[in-house]
């Protein structure tokens, strides 16, 4: 029998293991495999230094191809003899089930899961080899002849988990890239110097924004951030008024105030686009309460702890005072808080509208999906009323000629008819908000409709918008349509608001790259997973949801891209939900690998420009896509401009563009009749839900969960904890909703199948009742021939016209 003449330590020095042989008693082979414990780095499963275990179901296992040794290279066969592969099947089964065994793993941090998916791979690796390392190869012949125990196969074991689990071996430095414990010491240039932080707090129209800009514009140089486009354009455009010099920045713009395109002292800009390395004397951050926004809180967080400004001005909702003051004890500075009242009165009024014969001029219907903003705008326009139309997706150009046009007392559009695109910080000349519901329709992660009643502070920012100062209605008044809703609306308003209780934060590129280094075989998205898994944030701070990053990282893993590059394209602003844009991202994506520039051509073919005015919904929600697609290009043009160099020529035909979709907009009636006659023919699905609800990333995030503002509202006092009153309301309307439900699907009418296939929404089924009822009436629904139906409910339609 030839036996194995290699001694154990020095197996498992080859293992790349420290071996402390234990001698005599007791038995030298298990004393040295609990010696193999790595000293004290990387005890990973039992979440070394306090940190939690990290979620090993991420630890995606490298693929190890079985060796394939040449025939006659098979040096550990020379040295012993071919290994029986039924005997060594027996003793890694063996070795499987130890306790002992099992135990030495999760010390090493092999937990269950990894522990078995490690035992799989290295049994088929040993299985499938042709011929495996001499030392190997030795061990298990000795095993086999009794010569060994299973137990010295465990550093053979160990080097083939690591091997395809490299995340154990660099465990420590992995959660040290991971440690988002301390945000303020990513930002040395702004802790080198002593900044003044004043909070301007109090409800929506209180003046909060007015006195941080007022500072921005006395100061020699300024920066000022917002949530959205259409807010830093209200600021870039007052302060060039006022004859302050200011460029607008947002991801897809730069407008410069200086014609040679010299950068002016002042820019407003969206709050992801501010430099933390830029030096200003005032710098202004909007809507601090969307610090807690799961996606995009990470944006003001960097903002507060980063940026480089002598006075920074922090404007938003009392609710986010505590957490900031405790964010500034942190980098050691003071916060002067500057409360505000309400500048002109707001009313819960104690009626409903009921009936859009009931609307008066400076009006707004605030509604939560695109259809019923369709059908409310076609029933205001049969009424013989103009009114303007403003939801997420538009482009901002369109929304703000939407705005102006409703805004101009000159012109004859008096009623605004807009989703909740509008509730943050806006100036709109609005006298009364009227909710068309309370109910708001989301789609969840899993791409499921969900549907909630709308939040208090989503309630107060969009009640904020009637009655604005300066404008031309001094007092402001809230209702619903419904009748029934009012009572519940009163409720959600009286109820208190909840405080800002952590900033977001997001992994930065560099820390990615970090990662990467250490385990180079892990696609990206897996890499954001075991960063977020493993990273540990202080009670301040949480980490921000990156399920859009992920989605696009997924969608374009098989490109080759450096991991700079894939991370920036990862990071474009893009609805998930608009196949077109996914599909043209993966595209630019493709071409980007190749080296290709995208050119203004190869754009003008894929979109198929120039396009004409909509003809229906269906048309304009597509234009609204190809408009996002001209973003994306943008956007893509500024990280890289060598590849994506005609931005010059994109934004111009984004402007045609914007223009024919205003043209689309301001015809939005006549597109919803095109559109309901083609539905109704059973051709295309022009207004279905699953456009209204793909709005914009930027609007998805926009609309999240905002916390709750103050308010100078006159509201009944509750008796009850509003948390509970609000679960009540909500079980309550559910009931009534799963009542309706019943009650209609128990019909199972056509209109159910339309409302639950979105191609009716209540609004038009209400609208339909009253025109049958009419119809009915007036005895057109004799026994004629479908036909005679047919042409009579166009007739009817044209009537109402
Ligand atoms: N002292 C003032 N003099 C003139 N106009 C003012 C003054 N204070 C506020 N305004 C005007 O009142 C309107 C509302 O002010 P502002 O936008 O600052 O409110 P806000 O508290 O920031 O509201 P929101 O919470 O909705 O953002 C703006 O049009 C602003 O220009
Ligand atoms: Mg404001």
């Amino acid at each position: 029998m030839r036996r194995c003449a290699w001694p154990l330590p020095r197996l498992a020095a080859r293992a790349g293991l420290v071996l402390r042989h234990g001698g005599g008693a007791p038995p030298p082979r298990l004393a040295a495999a609990a010696a193999l414990r790595p000293a004290a780095s990387s005890s990973a499963a039992a979440g070394g230094g306090g940190s939690r275990a990290p979620d090993t179901s991420l630890f995606v296992p490298v693929p190890l191809k079985p060796a394939d040794g040449a025939p006659g290279e098979d040096v550990g066969a020379e040295l012993t003899r071919p290994l029986d592969k039924g005997e060594v099947l027996k003793s890694l089964n063996k070795f499987y089930k130890r306790k002992e065994i099992q135990r030495l793993g999760a010390d090493n941090g092999l937990d269950a899961r990894l522990f078995h998916q490690a035992f799989i791979s290295f049994r088929k690796y040993i299985m499938e080899s042709s011929s495996v390392s001499a030392d190997l190869h030795i061990i298990l012949n000795d095993i086999c002849c009794d010569a060994g125990h299973v137990d010295d196969l465990f550093p053979f074991f160990l080097r083939h988990a690591k091997q395809i689990f490299p995340m154990l071996d660099c465990m420590d430095d992995l959660r040290k890239i991971s440690d988002l414990r301390l945000p303020p010491n990513w930002y040395p240039e702004a802790r080198a110097i002593q900044r003044k932080i004043i909070f301007h707090a109090g409800p929506t129209n209180s003046g909060k924004t007015y006195h941080a800009i007022q500072r921005f514009l006395s100061a020699k140089s300024g920066i000022y951030c917002g949530p959205l486009k259409l807010l830093a354009h209200e600021i870039f455009q007052k302060s060039n008024h006022a004859n302050v010099p200011c460029d607008l920045v947002t991801g897809e713009e730069r407008v410069y105030a200086n014609e040679d395109a010299r950068q002016a002292t002042h820019i407003a800009c969206t709050i992801e686009m501010c430099s933390t390395n830029t030096p200003y004397e005032v710098a202004v951050i909007d809507e601090i309460q969307m610090i807690r926004d799961p996606a995009r809180g990470w944006a003001w967080t960097r903002a507060l702890l980063g940026l480089c400004a002598e006075e920074i001005h922090v404007c938003g909702e009392a609710a986010a005072i505590e957490l900031v003051t405790e964010l500034m004890y942190t980098t050691g500075e003071e916060v002067e808080v500057r409360n505000y009242e309400r500048l002109t009165p707001l009313t819960v009024l104690d009626y409903a509208l009921e009936s859009l014969d009931n609307l008066r001029p400076g009006d707004c219907i605030v509604c939560f999906s695109k259809n019923d903003i369709y059908s409310v705008s076609r029933q205001i326009e049969a009424r013989g009323l103009e009114c303007a139309v403003i939801y997420g997706s538009l482009p901002p150009g369109t929304k703000l000629e939407q705005a102006k046009k409703f805004n101009d007392p000159d012109d004859p559009c008096k009623i605004l008819v807009a989703t909740d695109a509008i509730g943050m910080g806006l100036n709109l000349c609005i006298k009364r908000i009227i909710f068309n519901s309370i109910i708001k329709p989301t789609i969840n992660e899993k791409g499921e409709k969900e549907i909630d009643l709308i939040t208090t502070s989503q309630a107060l920012q969009i009640s904020g918008r009637a009655g604005r100062y300066g404008s031309s209605f001094k007092q402001g008044e809230v209702t619903t349509m419904h009748r029934d809703d009012l009572a519940q609306l009163k409720e959600i308003l009286s109820e208190p608001v909840r405080p800002v209780k952590a900033a977001g934060l997001h992994p930065t590129a560099e820390q990615i790259e970090m990662f990467a280094y250490h385990l180079p075989d892990a696609t990206l998205s897996n890499l954001i997973d075991i960063f977020v898994s493993l990273s540990q944030v202080d009670g301040l701070y949480f980490v921000c949801n990156i399920d859009d990053f992920k989605f696009l990282a997924d969608m374009i893993q098989h490109i080759p891209l450096n991991l700079r590059s894939r991370y920036v394209f990862c990071t474009a602003p893009l609805n998930r939900k608009e196949p077109f844009v996914c599909t043209t991202l993966l595209k630019f994506a493709r071409q980007f690998s190749r080296n290709e520039p995208l050119t203004f051509d190869w754009l003008c073919r894929h979109t198929k420009w120039p396009l004409a005015p909509p003809k229906n919904i269906k048309e304009l929600v597509h234009l609204e896509a190809v408009h996002d697609v001209f973003d994306l290009y943008l956007w893509l043009s500024y990280r890289f401009m060598d590849m994506f160099p005609d931005a010059v020529l994109v934004r111009d035909i984004q402007k045609k563009l914007d223009d024919i979709i205003q043209i689309g907009v301001c015809n939005i009636t006549r597109l919803i009749r095109a559109s309901q006659s083609t539905a109704a023919s059973g051709a295309a699905v022009a207004v279905s839900e699953e456009f209204p609800l793909s709005r914009t990333k930027r609007d998805t995030r926009l609309m999240s969960d905002l916390q709750g503002a103050k308010s100078t509202v006159q509201l009944p006092t509750a008796m009850e904890a509003p948390e509970e009153r609000r679960v009540k309301s909500l079980k309550a309307y559910r009931s009534a909703a799963r009542r309706e439900d019943l009650k209609t699907h128990g019909r199972g009418s056509l209109a159910d199948r339309l409302l639950r296939e979105g191609l009716l929404t209540q609004e038009m089924l209400r609208e339909l009742e009253s025109e049958w009822q009419v119809q009915h009436r007036n005895g057109r629904y004799g026994p004629s021939s479908k036909r005679d139906d047919q042409n009579s409910s166009k007739e009817t339609g044209k009537k109402k016209k």
